[in-house]
C-alpha cells in the first residue's frame, strides 16, 4: 500500500493540531514526527510530551522517527505518548536488534532507519524483524534538503532481497521528497513517502499528495 507520511517538522508549531488536521484532509494517512536530541544529529526538535499532547487532536497514524541516541532509554515514553509505528537508527546504539525486539513485545510497530553511509547489507538479517525500514535520503537533521539519487538504488537492492526472501516489508524514504520525484522512489520500491517542506509549504497540499499517489501507480517496482 502506498502512504504519505507528511513530517511535521515542515509545519507551523504554534498550531499544529490545525497543521494535522490539514494534513489529515488533504489525504495523508500518516503523520511522520522526528525526533532530534542534538546529539545523534545536530538538530533539536520535540520529544514525547509534544506527542502526547497533539495525539489528543489527530487520529493519524503516528509515523514517529527518532534521531536520537541510546534510543532505548526512551522507548516506553514515545509508546505511552501515543507513537503507532515507532522508527529507532541502527547507528544510534549498541545493540539495535535488542530495542527493535523490545518495542515489537510492546505491540507497537517497529521501524529501523539508516542513514546515508550505512549499506543495505548491514541490515539483511534485521528485516523480518520489521514491520519497516527507513532509507534516509538526505543526512538525517533538517528539513528542506535535496534528495541524494544514489540511495534510491539501495531501495531498490532492499527491496529486491526482501522479495527474493519473501519479506513483506515497508520501505519508507525521508528527504527531499517532492511530487516530482515520488515516482522514482516508487519505481525502486519505496512505498512509504515522507514529504515535509513539500506538503507543509505547499499551495495546496491536497494537490501535492494527490499528484504523489498518481506518481506512484504510474510507477510500480519491477524487478
Ligand atoms: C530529516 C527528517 C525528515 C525531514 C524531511 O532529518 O528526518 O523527516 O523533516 O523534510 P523534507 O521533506 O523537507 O526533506
Ligand atoms: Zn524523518
Amino acid at each position: 500500500m502506498f502512504i504519505v507520511s507528511p513530517s511535521v517538522l515542515a509545519a507551523d508549531f504554534a498550531k499544529l493540531g490545525d497543521e494535522l488536521k490539514k494534513i489529515e484532509k488533504a489525504g495523508a494517512e500518516y503523520a511522520h514526527l522526528d525526533v532530534m536530541d542534538g546529539i545523534f544529529v545536530p538538530n533539536i526538535s520535540f520529544g514525547a510530551p509534544m506527542i502526547s499532547s497533539i495525539r489528543k487532536a489527530s487520529s493519524l497514524i503516528f509515523d514517529v522517527h527518532l534521531m536520537i541516541t541510546e534510543p532505548q532509554r526512551y522507548v516506553d515514553d514515545f509508546i505511552k505518548a501515543g507513537a503507532d509505528i515507532l522508527t529507532i537508527h541502527y547507528e544510534s546504539c549498541e545493540n539495535p536488534l535488542e530495542v527493535v525486539r523490545y518495542i515489537k513485545s510492546k505491540e507497537c510497530k517497529v521501524g529501523l532507519s539508516i542513514k546515508p553511509a550505512t549499506p543495505a547489507e548491514a541490515i539483511y538479517d534485521m528485516l523480518p524483524e520489521l514491520d519497516m525500514l527507513l532509507v534516509m535520503t538526505v543526512e538525517p537533521g533538517f528539513g528542506g534538503q535535496k534528495m541524494m539519487p544514489d540511495m534510491l538504488e539501495k531501495v531498490r537492492k532492499i527491496r529486491k532481497y526482501a522479495n527474493e526472501k519473501g519479506i513483506k516489508i515497508d520501505i519508507e524514504v525521508d528527504g527531499g521528497l517532492t511530487a516530482d520525484n515520488v515516482g522514482l522512489a516508487t519505481a525502486a520500491g519505496a512505498n512509504v513517502i515522507v514529504a515535509g517542506s513539500a506538503v507543509y509549504n505547499a499551495k495546496s497540499p491536497k494537490e501535492v499528495i494527490k499528484k504523489m499517489k498518481e506518481a506512484a501507480l504510474s510507477n510500480p517496482f519491477v524487478d
